[in-house]
C-alpha cells in the first residue's frame, strides 16, 4: 500500500457520506490493516492506492498482501470530507473524475434515526448529480453504468439499523425530499408545463412516481446496493468484494 499522487490515472472508488460515518476509519483500516483509534474530522480529500486480486474471493486482509494469488489490479480509494461546507470535494470528484468505478456512500446506521434527514439530503445530492451526469449525455451511446454502494456502518452498535431498514428509511425520506423540492419549484414560478414535461431536473428517479425506490435509478444506469458492516470489527469484506467486482 502506497500513498500516491493525485495524478495517476488508476481506476478510482470515491468514499462520500455525512460526517462521522466512518469513511476515514475505513480508509485507515484498508491501508494499515487496523482501524485508527481516533480519526479527525476530514478537511481535505485523501487518496490511497490499493490492490485487489481480480479473480479470487479474498478477504481484504489477504488481498492487500503483496504475494496474494491471482491477477492483481490497483485502484485509488478517495476519502472526502463529510462536512456540509466541504462537500464540493466529493461532488467534484463524482462529476469530473475519469475512471470512476464506484461510489461508496457511507453512513452511520446506529444514529440514522437522528440523522435521517441530513443523511438523505446528502444522498439526494449525490444521486441527483449522478443522474444528471447520465441524463445529460446527448449522444445515442449509452453512458457506462455507475454503481453506488450504501455502506451502512457501525453494525457493532446495538442501535444500528439492519440494511433492510436503512434502505426503506432512506427510500421514504428521499421520496419526501423529492416531493418537497418539486413543490418548491412550483412555488418559485416554474411553469407547471415544464414540470409535466419532465423538465424538472431536480426530480430524482422515475418521473411523477408516487414512491421513490432505489430501483428507479436503473433508468439512469445507476445501480444502488445497500450493505451493512462495521469498520471497528473489521467486518468490511462485503464492501471490499463489492469494490473488487466493480474494478
Ligand atoms: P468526516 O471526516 O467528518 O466526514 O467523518 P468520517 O466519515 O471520516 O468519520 P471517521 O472515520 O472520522 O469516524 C468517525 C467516528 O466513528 C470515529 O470515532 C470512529 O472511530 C467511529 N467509527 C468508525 N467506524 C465505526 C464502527 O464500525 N463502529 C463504531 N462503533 N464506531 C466507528
Ligand atoms: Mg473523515
Amino acid at each position: 500500500v502506497t500513498r500516491s499522487t493525485p495524478y495517476t490515472n488508476l481506476p478510482s472508488v470515491v468514499l462520500v457520506g455525512p460526517p462521522g460515518a466512518g469513511k476515514t476509519a475505513l480508509l485507515t483500516l484498508l491501508e494499515r490493516g487496523d482501524a485508527a483509534l481516533s480519526t479527525h474530522t476530514s478537511q481535505v480529500p485523501q487518496s490511497i492506492e490499493l490492490t485487489v486480486s481480480v479473480d479470487q474471493h479474498l478477504s481484504f486482509r489477504e488481498a492487500v498482501k503483496d504475494d496474494a494469488p491471482g491477477e492483481h489490479k490497483k485502484f485509488l480509494l478517495v476519502d472526502t470530507p463529510g462536512h456540509g461546507k466541504l462537500r464540493n470535494f466529493a461532488m467534484d470528484s463524482l462529476v469530473a473524475r475519469e475512471g470512476l468505478k464506484g461510489i461508496v456512500f457511507m453512513l452511520d446506521a446506529a444514529t440514522l434515526d437522528e440523522n435521517l434527514a441530513a443523511t438523505a439530503n446528502y444522498l439526494y445530492e449525490v444521486l441527483l448529480a449522478l443522474q444528471k451526469r447520465v441524463s445529460s449525455v446527448k449522444t445515442s451511446k449509452t453512458p457506462s453504468a455507475i454503481n453506488v454502494l450504501i455502506a451502512a456502518n457501525k453494525s457493532d452498535l446495538f442501535t444500528a439499523l439492519p440494511a433492510t431498514l436503512v434502505k426503506s428509511n432512506l427510500e421514504a425520506e428521499l421520496g419526501r425530499i423529492r416531493k418537497s423540492r418539486s413543490k418548491g419549484l412550483l412555488a418559485s414560478g416554474v411553469g407547471i408545463d415544464d414540470v409535466d414535461n419532465g423538465e424538472n431536473d431536480d426530480w430524482l428517479g422515475e418521473y411523477g412516481s408516487e414512491k421513490f425506490t432505489f430501483g428507479q435509478m436503473q433508468e439512469f444506469n445507476l445501480e444502488v446496493d445497500i450493505v451493512g458492516g462495521s469498520v471497528t470489527e473489521a467486518k468490511v469484506d462485503k464492501w471490499w468484494h463489492w469494490v473488487s467486482e466493480r474494478l
